[in-house]
């Protein structure tokens, strides 16, 4: 490849949340993408591009995908089966070494902590990250934390607006550096355009604040002008409400990392340093309460909860 080839970017499940967000930021941005996901999409989430369709199982199909790419926004959709989630690593590495990408930012979508938990969600993201750092491409790893924009889904949003509890499934007192779907977006881009330092580092980002439940519902309660209390769920009943939605495998590994952070000893994997992250990547993280007074929570007002 000569430096000459224009850059061209390639967003992997653009049309998730994830995925969506990097590629709204690139085209805001003027860069030339493309997002991919199983089903085609015009505008894929609230972009201008459109998303063609390819399997990640589809390793001839991930190649023509790839051609002309330069550049690589990856990550693996809500997937927990260890086989299944190296398939997709090995077709992404040989994709990516076809095209012969500049760079490739990898968001494993969760924290990966230190040592093996036993969890899928924790491990299949490990086993994609080491396929890819130990493949020779110009690799970096982002590991997030949670989004703050869960809790303005239908899990946690109308509780929250109509009877002023924040319940999460994570302990009261784990620390969580909170960040935005915008600010990973933000941070995936300072990694896929930064200096070549970043590449064949993982780094773990965040939000501008690391708070505990009760903490985060104090911010809440500062912003949104009502009083908000923290409510520890437990890991079972989240699992059997998502389970009830998405069906037993993906509530089982979606409720994981929440099992394993109850059981924990390690408090830390859930956050991030913010002046490190603003260091490294040269980005401006928002702060919790411009966060959470920019959503339009009435939006839930009275919706059920
Ligand atoms: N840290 C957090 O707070 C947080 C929050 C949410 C999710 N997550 C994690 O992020 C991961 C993704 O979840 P998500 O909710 O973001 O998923 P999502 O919104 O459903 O996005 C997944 C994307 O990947 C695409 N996709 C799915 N299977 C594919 C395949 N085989 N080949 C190509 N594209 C495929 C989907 O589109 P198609 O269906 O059209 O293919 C979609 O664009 C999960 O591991 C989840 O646990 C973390």
């Amino acid at each position: 490849m000569s430096d000459a080839q224009p850059e061209r970017y390639l967003v992997m499940g653009a049309t998730g949340a994830q995925g969506g967000a990097v590629l709204r930021r690139l085209t805001a941005l003027g860069r030339t993408a493309v997002g991919i996901s199983r089903g085609a999409a015009s505008g894929a989430a609230g972009s201008s591009v459109a998303s063609r369709a390819v399997d990640l199982a589809d390793r001839a199909g991930l190649c023509r995908a790839f051609e002309g790419v330069t550049r690589v926004a990856a990550s693996l959709p809500l997937v927990y089966e260890a086989e299944v989630a190296a398939g997709y690593a090995a077709n992404l590495v040989h994709a990516a070494r076809e095209t012969g990408v500049r760079r490739l930012v990898f968001n494993t979508n969760l924290p990966v902590p230190p040592a093996p938990t036993g969890y899928p969600a924790f491990e299949t993201r490990r086993l994609a990250e080491e396929a890819l750092m130990a493949s020779g491409l110009p690799v970096t790893v982002l590991r997030p934390p949670l989004y703050l924009d869960n809790l303005f889904g239908p899990g946690h949003a109308p509780a929250l607006v109509n009877d002023g509890v924040l319940a999460f499934p994570l302990p009261e007192s784990l620390p969580v550096s909170w960040m935005s779907l915008e600010d990973m977006a933000a941070a995936t881009v300072a990694a896929l355009e930064g200096a070549d330092e970043l590449v064949g580092g993982a780094l773990r980002v965040g939000g501008a604040e690391a708070v505990t439940g009760p903490r985060l519902a104090a911010v809440f309660e500062e912003v949104l002008g009502r009083e908000v209390r923290f409510h520890s769920m437990d890991p079972h009943d989240f699992e059997a409400a998502v389970s009830a939605v998405l069906g037993p495998e993906l509530g089982a590994g979606i409720a994981g990392g929440y099992h394993w952070a109850r059981a924990a000893a390690d408090d830390s994997s859930f956050t991030a340093d913010p002046d490190s992250v603003e260091k490294h990547l040269g980005i401006r993280l928002t702060p919790l309460r411009q966060w959470i007074a920019a959503q339009p929570w009435n939006q839930w007002a009275h919706s059920g909860s």
